[in-house]
């Protein structure tokens, strides 16, 4: 059978699945006949590498540094198939995740590091339907601007149509001038070179306690409700965790939330800007969120003007 060279439909069968089981790499020994279960090997003039499962290795006794999930693109890709490949390890870096491809007869194949393998398929759900999602470039801003006028031309509070420009357009502006911007926390959803979606988090405080807080975001509203508002907040919170940041707060619908693990802020002991914010202010704690924290959350500056 002939594999698929269209770069397109390879896309959007890319089919990713995680086998069972953790991968490591390793030299074998020099002069060592090959035994065990391999699972692929390498021959260069400095030695042989071979990728195995980890239980494998340490029956072998061979070392390793680097642990990693292994996951099989089932499209069934023609090994000349032009692109796949750089689209697919650009998609992941852009998300910050190393990735190395193994290309056998039939399919693909990535191993990610294991603590990123939610991430890496989050990332190859969405690039099969075309999605990417990466850090705002200054030269975005006027494409991200549009994006949200559009966005919020309907209010989240009222459901109404918005007169005018809407408020959040000038606050993103603002936030992206002010000392709280964060640059790889203002990040893109992007479809074939088209900005659809945008989330930002800017510096906020709890007393001395740094963290962030996220908002505006948007999706142009023809694409609303397909997965990529989710996959905006789900990536903020990868991002801000890696970056140590201790919590994410927004002001937001309970409805809405929750689902990605926000809770209202008072039940951490942390109460809103203005209190009749009440439940509608939540906050997402991070692993390196500290006990016994205690006080009134506080906005980058351009909030206060809104
Ligand atoms: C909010 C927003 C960013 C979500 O992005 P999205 O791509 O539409 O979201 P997803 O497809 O990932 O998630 C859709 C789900 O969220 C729910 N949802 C979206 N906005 C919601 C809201 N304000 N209240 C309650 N639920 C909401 C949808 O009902 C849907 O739920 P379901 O999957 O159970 O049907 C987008 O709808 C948007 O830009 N809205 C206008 C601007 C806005 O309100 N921004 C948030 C305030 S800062």
């Amino acid at each position: 059978m002939l594999g698929e060279t269209d770069l397109e439909t390879l896309l959007e069968s890319l089919h990713p699945v995680v086998r069972d089981g953790d991968y490591v790499y390793a030299l074998w020994p020099h002069g060592k006949a090959l035994e065990g279960d391999v699972e692929a090997a390498v021959r260069e003039a400095e030695g042989l590498t071979v990728v195995l499962r980890r239980e494998e290795a340490d029956r072998l006794g061979l070392a390793y540094d680097f642990v990693a999930a292994w996951i099989t693109l089932q499209i069934h890709s023609a090994l000349e198939a032009v692109g796949l490949t750089a689209a697919v390890s650009a998609a992941l870096t852009h998300a910050g995740i190393s990735c190395n491809v193994l290309a056998g007869f039939h399919h693909d194949h990535l191993l990610v590091p294991v603590a990123e393998v939610g991430r890496a398929m989050d990332v190859l759900q969405l690039l099969s339907r075309g999605i990417v999602l990466r850090t705002e470039r200054p030269e975005d801003r006027d494409e991200i601007l549009e994006l949200t006028a559009r966005a919020f031309s309907v209010s989240p509070v009222t459901g109404q149509p918005v007169e005018g420009t809407p408020m959040e357009v000038g606050l993103l502006k603002s936030l992206f001038e002010c000392d709280e911007y964060i640059p790889e926390l203002s990040i893109v959803a992007e479809i074939g070179g088209d900005i659809v979606g945008h989330a930002i988090s800017t510096r906020g405080w709890i007393g001395d306690l740094e963290l962030v807080a996220l908002g505006p975001i948007g999706v142009v509203p023809t694409l609303q409700r397909r997965g990529i508002g989710s996959a905006l907040m789900r990536e903020s919170a990868a991002r801000a965790t890696a970056a140590g940041e201790p919590g994410i707060a927004l002001l937001g619908s309970p409805l809405y939330y929750p689902r990605f693990g926000y809770v209202p802020a008072t039940s951490l002991g942390v109460q809103p800007p203005q209190a009749a914010w009440g439940e509608h202010f939540q906050l997402l704690p991070l692993p390196a969120w500290p006990d016994g924290v205690r006080g009134t959350f506080r906005y980058a500056a351009p909030f206060d003007r809104v």
